[in-house]
């Protein structure tokens, strides 16, 4: 039998009775079930209570309470025993529970004050004082400025002193009547919902106050954001019952039928009133003026019969104090936010500048148009077909393995194939050749991002080549190798020399490797350290090798509709990381680093 949560039904019952159901003895402490509870277990962010369990022969001071499934544990001390069947009496520390419930109320109206600003957030979980640090997490973030007006709310929600009612639900009901449950609530629990005033009800199985005035002052301390949430911290004042206001106004019934009325007309004019969006000089005018609504309250006292009319006399000048710290509130968030002296130096935004990829890649387009090229970029999600087909490489061709090609997938094109991530800049080639309607001349520098499956100190799966296509009549391989000089000058400094060795490529014949001479030790391989010749670290050979280049294939040129009879070409391609990485004065030994977002590391560009 789970046991009975008197708790549930009302937060407010410090004793009971109850029977001993089972008594469990370890060496640490006793652990009591009883039929019927008080108890409040530890969860939902609320603290365990504690308290005494007084039988005829024992008691237990109950340290610590834990739901267990339904089957409450109160552990703790006992001495002397306490027997099966035996009636009991459970004495709830009241300090202790009363205080849990402003904690825990605090947080609820906490989380209203943040709907009336942020219509439309939701509170996610909460942390009522098992922790010293309490706080509600809501689903979006919450920017510091709001935090006075959050605040001018907390205090209106507590000035109104809204009951708070409890209702008895099952999942079924709170499913129909669409309240916000932030978790999949338990379908094998007694659910229960807890509603301020008139505001949106929602799960709730902790102990709340009866009104919102007993949980004050409610003072929000800090916020802190992460992954989208934010969470408000907060605070409450320390209030014992004895001394509040008397909060029997909301649950006894022992008023006149017309005191009655003036308070539920009381308690719906001030939720009116912290509802309205109008400016604080309209709120005056219209609660405070001569023709305001309070006036008109002031004028049911009439109606109040003689006995009462002091009560209800006390009652509108309460009222009258809500209106107008309300509205003083009101008046104040603006204020607050006005704080700004115009006549400070602004605050400079960070200015960030250009990646250092794509300086290189600005810079290589410029030296290039300087001599007539006209830059291009060709799709970097490609049709096999301008990605290896056209270029000689007809399929299952094994000289496709050398780049190592993700697949998408995609449906594949009847004419073009599959559809893949263009592992080479070369899948511009064909592209040119079709964009100027297979005339020449043609000068092209293709610039992009390529992807291949590999990732190292060297190569990560995403990169950049260009590639270059010249086109014409007499074209031949000094062309190249001056373009290529030109180049090395102008992009490493003049000095820097090009050369070519004999390779292999199915889209050029003949095809070279190409390599720069390195900067260190201006292509001799060797340097000077204190008098002494020593192997260049930096390149081993006197030279760098960057790409490949060559005559443009006969086949290549029919593939884009150029007769090669009449029309020959060059082409040249490689990594713009690897080229500027090359560059005099950078060190990049992990090409990684430059996608690794690192500020420290991209400052220095
Ligand atoms: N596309 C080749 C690669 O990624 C490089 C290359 C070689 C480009 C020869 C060319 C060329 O234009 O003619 O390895």
């Amino acid at each position: 039998m789970p046991t009975k949560l008197l708790y549930l039904h009302d937060s407010y019952q410090k004793t009971t009775t109850a029977k001993v159901t089972k008594v469990e003895q370890s060496s640490q402490q006793t652990i009591v079930y009883v039929d019927q509870t008080l108890f409040y277990p530890q969860g939902g962010g609320q603290p365990s209570d504690i308290g005494d369990i007084i039988g005829a022969n024992g008691t237990l001071k109950v340290s610590f309470v834990s739901y267990n499934g339904g089957n409450l544990q109160h552990k703790g001390k006992l001495v002397g025993h306490l027997q099966i069947g035996e009636v009991v009496t459970l004495n709830l520390d009241w300090e202790h529970r009363y205080q849990h419930m402003q904690w825990h109320t605090a947080g609820h109206i906490l989380d209203q004050a943040v709907k009336n600003v942020f219509p439309g957030i939701h509170g996610t979980n909460g942390e009522h004082g098992i922790s010293k640090k309490m706080h509600v997490e809501f689903d979006q973030p919450i920017p510091l400025g709001n935090l006075p007006a959050i605040q001018a709310q907390i205090e209106s929600i507590v000035a109104a002193n809204l009951p708070i009612s409890l209702e008895m639900v099952t999942k079924d009901e709170i499913i129909k009547r669409q309240i916000y449950a932030p978790f999949d609530l338990p379908a094998n629990k007694p659910l229960r919902i807890v509603t301020i005033g008139k505001y949106p009800s929602m799960p709730d199985g902790g102990t709340q106050l009866q009104a919102t005035s007993e949980s004050q002052p409610i003072t929000i301390t800090t916020t802190k954001a992460k992954n989208g949430h934010s969470s408000l911290y907060y605070e409450v004042g320390v209030i014992a019952p004895e001394t509040l206001p008397k909060v029997e106004s909301v649950t006894t019934n022992t008023d006149s039928e017309s005191l009655m009325v003036l308070r539920q007309h009381i308690a719906s004019i001030k939720e009116q009133l912290m509802a309205e969006k109008v400016t604080a000089f309209d709120l005056k005018t219209k609660y405070l003026g001569k023709k305001g609504l309070f006036n008109d309250f002031a004028k049911q006292i009439k109606a109040v019969p003689g006995p009462e009319r002091k009560t209800a006399g006390q009652l509108l000048n309460e009222l009258k104090n809500f209106f107008e710290t309300t509205i003083a509130s009101r008046s104040a968030a603006p204020a607050a936010q006005a704080w700004l002296d115009v006549t400070l130096p602004g605050i400079t935004p960070p200015v960030g500048h250009v990646h250092p990829v794509s300086q290189a890649m600005e810079e290589i387009t410029t030296i290039f148009e300087r001599i007539g090229f006209t830059r291009v970029r060709y799709p970097e999600v490609e049709w096999d077909w301008y990605a290896f087909g056209a270029l000689n490489m007809p399929s299952s061709h094994p000289a496709r393995d050398e780049w190592e090609t993700f697949f998408v997938d995609a449906a594949a094109s009847p004419q073009k194939g599959k559809m893949v991530l263009t592992p080479h800049t070369s899948n511009g080639q064909v592209r040119e050749m079709e964009r100027l309607d297979h005339k020449p001349p043609m000068r092209m520098i293709n610039i992009n991002r390529t992807y291949r499956r590999q990732q190292d100190a060297t190569h990560t799966q995403m990169f950049h080549q260009f590639e270059g296509l010249v086109v014409d009549k007499g074209i031949n391989i000094p062309h190249l190798k001056g373009t290529l000089d030109y180049f090395a000058q102008e992009f490493f400094g003049p000095g820097t020399k090009s050369r070519i060795r004999p390779f292999h490529f199915q889209f050029t014949e003949p095809s070279f490797e190409v390599d720069f001479s390195c900067h260190l030790c201006q292509g001799t391989g060797k340097i000077q350290v204190d008098g002494q010749e020593t192997k260049c670290k930096f390149c081993k050979s006197g030279w760098h090798e960057v790409g490949g280049a060559g005559m443009i294939h006969p086949n290549v040129l029919k593939a884009g509709g150029i007769d090669p009879e009449e029309y020959t070409g060059f082409a040249f391609g490689w990594g713009v990381e690897r080229t500027y990485s090359l560059k005099e004065g950078l060190q990049i030994d992990d090409i990684r680093l430059l996608y690794s977002g690192d500020l420290r590391f991209l400052r220095q560009f």
